[in-house]
């Protein structure tokens, strides 16, 4: 790891997913996980205030990079829910099968290499009927913006931690085997078309 991974990309994470059309978003999904809940990739912890305390048993937050866990530490001090970390990756996650009631994972897809691996860990440990909540940004509908999305998307996987602006949220989440229940899209209202087409809802394990 060097210094932009370090240090520059966990800063800049942070400032681009804190700001006010994310929080409205984490707001809008976040507080509906309840139990035993696991969060995906939970970077440097903007989700947290979103979690009830009232329906929110147990939080494990999975994230693989020490730097962004590092800039959650403020967060977690101020919360009701304690959190457990977990520092590895998603596509194999050290907890038993039907062990956890909710996943959250909010921009983190576009960012895991193999994301199908990953959606198939999160049904396993979910328990039958249990809930994905999700929020990621993905494929535009235009043909013109996703052709973009295609090109871009090789360099700024560079710049980006990895991250994809070409995935399609929805049709993966369902070839994963979950249940949509609830989906809302469209576009941020700020941000470039190639990068705030943006794919949130509610899915359920069968
Ligand atoms: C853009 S950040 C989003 C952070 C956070 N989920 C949020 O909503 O603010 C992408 C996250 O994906 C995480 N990530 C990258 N590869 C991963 C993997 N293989 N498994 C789990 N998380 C991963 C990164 O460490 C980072 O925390």
């Amino acid at each position: 790891m060097g210094f932009y991974e370090n240090h520059i990309l966990p800063r800049a994470i942070h400032l681009v997913c804190g700001t006010e059309a994310f929080r409205r978003i984490r707001a809008r999904w976040v507080p509906g996980a309840t139990g035993r809940v696991l969060e995906i990739g939970a970077g440097s912890g903007l989700n947290f205030p979103f979690y009830s305390p009232n329906r929110v048993e147990r939080l494990v937050a999975l994230e693989p990079s020490a730097a962004l866990r590092r800039k959650a530490g403020p967060t977690t001090e101020q919360l009701a829910v304690p959190v457990e970390w977990i520092d590895c990756g998603a596509e194999d996650i050290p907890l038993e099968d039907a062990s956890i009631d909710t996943v959250v994972v909010t921009y983190t897809l576009c960012s895991i290499e193999d994301d199908r691996r990953a959606l198939a860990e999160m049904r396993r440990v979910l328990r039958p009927g249990g809930l994905l909540i999700f929020s990621e940004h993905g494929a535009a509908p235009e043909a013109r913006v996703l052709r973009w999305q295609r090109r871009l998307t090789p360099l700024w996987r560079k710049v980006a931690g990895g991250c994809h602006l070409d995935r399609a949220t929805t049709e993966r989440v369902r070839a994963s085997g979950f249940v949509l229940e609830e989906v809302e899209s469209g576009y941020l209202s700020r941000g470039p078309r190639w990068a705030s087409f943006n794919t949130a809802g509610r899915a359920r394990r069968p």
